[in-house]
C-alpha cells in the first residue's frame, strides 16, 4: 500500500507522516529530500538558481518514481498536487489524505519558517496570511480531490490509521 500526504505548506505533512508510517511499519518519504538528493541541491537552490520551473520537473520525476515504492508513506510538497495532473497519478497508484488546515493556523505555523519556503519568502509578516488565503483557494480544488480529509490541528494518527486501513481492505 501507498499513502501519499497532501496539503498545504506547513500543515504538518512530515511530522504525521512520520508518525504514521511508524504505526503502520511502512517506510517513510519525504518528497522535498527525495528530490534534494536525486539533483544533489537544496529546494531552495533549485528555486534560485533555475527557477519554480525546473523545481517542478524535478518533483515531477521524484513523485514518478516514488509512485511505484510499496508500503511507504511520502509526504508531498505543498506544490505537488498542483501540478502535471498529479491528483490522477497518485490517487491511480495509492491513498491520498489531505490534511486541512485554516489560513490563520497555517499563518502562525510558517511565521518563522516562511524563510525557507521560496513561494512565500518575499512576503512581509503582515500580508503572510492575506496570501496564504489566495493561495489556498487556489490550491484547495486540487487537495479536496483526496480520498480522505483530517484535520491537521487535532490529527489523530491512530485514527487516521483505522481509517486508511478500513480504505483499503
Ligand atoms: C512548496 C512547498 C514545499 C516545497 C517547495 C514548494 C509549495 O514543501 O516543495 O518549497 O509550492 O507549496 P512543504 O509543503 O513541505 O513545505
Amino acid at each position: 500500500m501507498l499513502i501519499y500526504l497532501i496539503g498545504f505548506m506547513g500543515s504538518g505533512k512530515s511530522t504525521i507522516g512520520q508518525k504514521l508510517s511508524r504505526k503502520l511499519g511502512f517506510t517513510f518519504v519525504d518528497l522535498d529530500s527525495e528530490i534534494e538528493s536525486r539533483t544533489g541541491m537544496a529546494v531552495q537552490e533549485l528555486f534560485d538558481r533555475h527557477g519554480e520551473e525546473f523545481f517542478r520537473e524535478q518533483e515531477h520525476r521524484a513523485l514518478n518514481a516514488v509512485a511505484g515504492l510499496k508500503d511507504a508513506v511520502v509526504a508531498t510538497g505543498g506544490g505537488t498536487p498542483c501540478y502535471f495532473d498529479h491528483m490522477t497519478l497518485m490517487n491511480d497508484t495509492g491513498m491520498t489524505v489531505y490534511i486541512r488546515m485554516p489560513a490563520a493556523a497555517l499563518a502562525r505555523r510558517l511565521a518563522d519558517a516562511r524563510t525557507r519556503r521560496p513561494v512565500l519568502a518575499g512576503i512581509p509578516g503582515d500580508r503572510l496570511e492575506e496570501e496564504i488565503v489566495k493561495l489556498l483557494s487556489v490550491r484547495e480544488p486540487f487537495y479536496r480531490r483526496a480520498g480522505i480529509t483530517v484535520d491537521g490541528i487535532n490529527a489523530d494518527v491512530d485514527k487516521l490509521a483505522t481509517m486508511i486501513l478500513g480504505k483499503n481492505g
